[in-house]
C-alpha cells in the first residue's frame, strides 16, 4: 500500500501486540500498531487510542490494509467484528456492506465510514496516522 500523502517519516518504535493494540494519540506522525502477520487474512484487529475512537485494521486476502473507525455507519457497529471479502466488510449487525477503501456504504444503503490513513512499510509493520489525521470517507 502507498503512503497517502503524509510525509512524516514512520516511527520505528514498535507497537503493542496481540488481539488489540493500545497507541498513544498523536498528530502528524504514523504509529507502528502491528506487523502485517498479525493481521488475519481476510480479517481485522482493533487499535485503540486514548481519548479517541478505536480504529478497526483490516487485511484483505491479497494482504491490503485499510483502516477505519471501528462504528459502522448505520448504527454504530463493531465493523472490526464483521466479515471481510474482497475489498469489503460486512457489518455484523444489521448487513450494511462497506467499501474499505472508499468507507462508503453499498447502496441502497447510505452513510460513510471514516477512513483513518495506514500504510505498510517494507519491513511488514502497519502504521497508523495519528489521530490528527484522521480523514473522511468522502473525502478524495
Ligand atoms: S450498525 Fe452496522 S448495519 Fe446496522
Amino acid at each position: 500500500m502507498m503512503p497517502d500523502g503524509n510525509t512524516s517519516v514512520p516511527s520505528r518504535e514498535p507497537g503493542v501486540k496481540g488481539r488489540d493494540a493500545v497507541v498513544p494519540a498523536g498528530r502528524g506522525q504514523w504509529l507502528a500498531v502491528c506487523r502485517l502477520d498479525d493481521l488475519p487474512v481476510q480479517g481485522s484487529r482493533v487499535v485503540r487510542r486514548f481519548g479517541q475512537d478505536d480504529v478497526a485494521v483490516f487485511r484483505t486476502h491479497d494482504d491490503r490494509v485499510f483502516a477505519v473507525l471501528d462504528r459502522c455507519p448505520h448504527k454504530g457497529g463493531p465493523l472490526s467484528e464483521g466479515l471481510v471479502h474482497g475489498m469489503s466488510v460486512t457489518c455484523p449487525l444489521h448487513g450494511w456492506v462497506i467499501d474499505l477503501e472508499t468507507g462508503q456504504a453499498r447502496a441502497p444503503d447510505e452513510g460513510c465510514a471514516r477512513r483513518v490513513p495506514v500504510r505498510v512499510d517494507d519491513d511488514g509493520w502497519v502504521y497508523l496516522a495519528g489521530s490528527g489525521s484522521a480523514i473522511d470517507g468522502n473525502a478524495e
